[in-house]
């Protein structure tokens, strides 16, 4: 693989779509984010769009990804547009932070995300699922992507919380949305200026507030427990050691419930959409299912087996990655494909085009987990769905695990009739959460 611009001279601007006035390439990115990158995509690896009030570049290389990413790291910071999204709510957390107090929080999570941890969770992330789907009655209609998020809030409550949230998962899930509405392209007030108090601004804060609560709640209790390896625990012994600040511990718990459900309830969702047309995917999973799992619950002891099933979580994880892309800011002017970027250059680094490139995958458009038996074939970085670097997501492994036990625990007691109403369309937010709506009717096994 060549690195494109390589050994040519540096010139300044990199090519631009057309845009218009005002709001230059925003409108076609609010309308149809997918469509709009793809399209971006095709004036070359390196491009500058025009967004309401800044440049920002799409960088859809996988060797200038992995050079941002991984190699020169240093040189690329977290973007401004990030830490303003999460303002007021992860402000103390792991995901806005930068330099040593980033490595600090960072190592204080590790211990919840090693290989006993994981071990640990695997059981609880197929029995939590079991019970979730149970209380689906045969013949009922469910709207996919809803259950699917209170699934994986209730998953992530039960594993690395230790606490049980059911019925109260509202007050996580209504938090995310307002973190996505504020990043959304759509949202009316996104183009005032931030002096100008709006209505959902007020909102906002409410909802962010009862999420505070909530969290505080959960800590207290667990202060007074004797458990010490969930997540809360880890977490305030670091406090009690002088190592993190409570409003650390408080911003990071926020921080896994927010990220650590909405990324995994998103990508549930196009799995099963993806399978929807796959009858026989769907055979072949369920014949593993019996064969691996047998009359039992999937365990951590299964997970390893259920070979099908992870690259059916790998594949769709291909064709719809459920973020819009890792944004960075360049720390320095640098020269990147051959353009030169000034120093807080913001950059987008978007999964999906990447993911779906000719020049890296055969047909790119065919959803065929078979493309990952033996580890799959493709240049470093042209599969990123988990970023990459020292600041890849902290729930790779975890995430992987849940979704690929989570789903042989829903392929081995139901089946999904899903129809969708009309084309895939997509939020132009942080996540590109389905906007179509997709029903299930939910048959027994
Ligand atoms: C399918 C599931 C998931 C996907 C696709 C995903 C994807 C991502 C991506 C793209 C990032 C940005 C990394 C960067 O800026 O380079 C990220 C960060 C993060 N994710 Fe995930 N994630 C998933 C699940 C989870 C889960 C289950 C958890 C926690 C239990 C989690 C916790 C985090 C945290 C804390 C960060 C910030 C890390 C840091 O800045 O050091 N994620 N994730």
């Amino acid at each position: 693989m060549t690195t494109p611009g390589s050994g040519t001279g540096a010139v300044e601007v990199p090519p631009t779509p057309d845009g218009i006035p005002f709001f230059g390439n925003g409108l076609a990115f609010s309308r149809n984010p997918v469509e709009a990158m793809e399209d971006w995509a095709s004036l070359g690896d390196v491009v500058r769009l025009q967004m309401p009030g800044q440049s920002m570049y799409m960088v859809t290389h996988p060797a200038l990804i992995k050079r941002i990413l991984a190699d020169d790291h240093d040189q690329f910071t977290i973007s401004a547009a990030q830490r303003e999204t999460f303002r007021g709510v992860e402000d103390h957390a792991v995901t806005t932070t930068t330099g040593d107090r980033w490595e600090r929080l960072r190592k204080a999570l590790r211990p919840a995300f090693t290989h006993d941890a994981l071990d640990r969770y695997g059981d609880r992330m197929a029995s939590t699922t079991a019970a979730f789907v149970d209380e689906w009655n045969d013949g009922e209609r469910i709207d996919l992507y809803r259950e699917m998020r209170l699934l994986t809030v209730n998953i992530l409550a039960d594993t690395l919380l230790d606490t049980n949230v059911r019925g109260n998962e509202n007050v996580v899930m209504n938090a995310a949305d307002a973190l996505v509405n504020r990043a959304n392209f759509r949202r009316p007030g996104q183009l005032l200026p931030d002096w100008v108090p709006t209505l959902a601004e007020r909102r906002f804060e409410r909802t962010v507030r009862a999420l505070d609560e909530f969290v505080d709640e959960i800590l207290t209790q667990r202060q007074r427990s004797e458990s010490n390896d969930d997540v809360c625990s880890v977490l305030l012994t670091a406090h009690e050691e002088g190592k993190l600040t409570l409003a650390e511990v408080r911003h990071n718990v926020v921080a896994l419930l927010l990220a650590g459900h909405d990324s995994p309830s998103v990508a549930l969702t196009y799995i099963w959409y993806l399978l929807a047309d796959q009858p026989d995917v769907c055979a072949s999973l369920r014949e593993e299912y019996d064969a691996v799992v047998n009359g039992e619950q999937p365990s951590i002891e299964s997970y390893d087996e259920l070979e099908r099933t992870q690259n059916v979580v790998v594949e769709a994880l291909r064709m719809y990655p459920p973020t819009l892309g890792v944004s960075r800011q360049t720390a320095e002017p640098v020269t990147l494909g051959g353009y030169k970027l000034p120093r807080g250059a913001q950059l987008l680094l978007p999964q999906r085009v990447v993911h779906r490139d000719e020049r890296f995958w055969d047909n790119p458009e065919t959803f065929d987990p078979s493309r990952w038996q033996n580890g799959g074939d493709r240049p470093e970085y042209a599969y990123f769905p988990f970023s990459g670097g020292p600041r890849n997501c902290i729930g790779t492994h975890f995430a992987r695990q849940e979704l690929t036990l989570a789903l042989a625990t829903m392929i081995g007691r139901i089946e999904l009739d899903i129809s969708v109403d009309g084309p895939l369309r997509f939020t132009p937010s942080l996540q590109l959460r389905p906007e179509t709506d997709m029903e299930a009717i939910v048959t027994r096994r």
